[in-house]
């Protein structure tokens, strides 16, 4: 498994993906797909630096923020205030009663996480949601090519904001984005060594339904089709 002293590093640059598109993109449609109501209490699992945080807390949500890393949430919480951070491993018991929460997401978490922990993970999600709760899953998958996200980010830009804007953006970052693609490069490696594993195509899907969870939906192919996105009911 990715230790904590790999997030703390990666955690660095990690803020730099709010910048490219198809990120943004992604988290916007996790919070579509979230459909968060005001007041609702939302759990992100694997909450990171909290960017899907400030997201549901535009949206009137109640954020708990869960995660491995101290440093992660340590910039969570500059970000969203009113979060509640709890530091803790997904792999173990959650810390939360039965029926707490009225949404659960997870970004791009649940893959960096050996296939061995993950039934007991959505197991647990199944636990703590409210009846007829929400939850939302997307996680990258089987072949992830982080350059395909990056080349899709720079059409994108030249279209928004033109070929010069965009290239003057590609040089000033580019010490903090190559650094990001080599932490990917890292985590491409594990999957390949066989230390974790990036998801099948159907496994989120199956996971949800041995786990108890209905209105499973199809797969959603997101990120630039570098991760599937499931919601279910419970
Ligand atoms: C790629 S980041 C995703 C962060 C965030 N969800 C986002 O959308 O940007 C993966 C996150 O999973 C967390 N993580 C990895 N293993 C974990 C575990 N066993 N328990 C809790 N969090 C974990 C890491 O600390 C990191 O914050």
């Amino acid at each position: 498994m990715l230790n904590t002293t790999f997030w703390k590093k990666y955690f660095e640059v990690y803020d730099l993906l709010n910048e490219l598109i198809p990120y943004r993109e992604l988290l916007d449609k996790i919070c579509e797909e979230l459909d968060v109501k005001n007041g609702d209490l939302v759990l992100d699992a694997g909450a990171g630096t909290g960017n899907l945080g400030v997201e549901i807390e535009k949206r009137d949500g109640r954020v708990v923020g869960f995660d491995l890393s101290p440093e992660g949430l340590g910039i969570h919480k500059k970000k969203t205030p009113f979060a509640e951070l709890v530091i803790g491993d997904l792999s173990r018991p959650l810390p939360f009663e039965n029926n707490y929460f009225d949404k659960i997401c997870s970004n791009n978490t649940i893959y960096t996480i050996p296939r061995k922990y993950r039934e007991d993970i959505f197991r647990e999600f199944y636990r703590v949601l409210k009846p007829r709760g929400k939850v939302v899953v997307s996680n990258i998958t089987l072949g992830f090519n982080p350059f395909k996200i990056y080349l899709t980010h720079i059409k994108q830009s030249f279209r928004k904001i033109g070929i010069m804007n965009t290239m003057l953006k590609v040089i000033k970052l580019a010490i903090p984005t190559i650094k990001i693609f080599y932490y990917n490069h890292l985590i491409q490696k594990e999957d390949r060594s066989g230390r974790y594993d990036f998801f099948e195509v159907d496994e989120q899907k199956d996971l949800l339904r041995k786990t108890g969870f209905t209105n499973i939906s199809e797969n959603k192919s997101v990120y630039v089709g570098q991760a599937v996105l499931n919601t279910a009911i419970k």
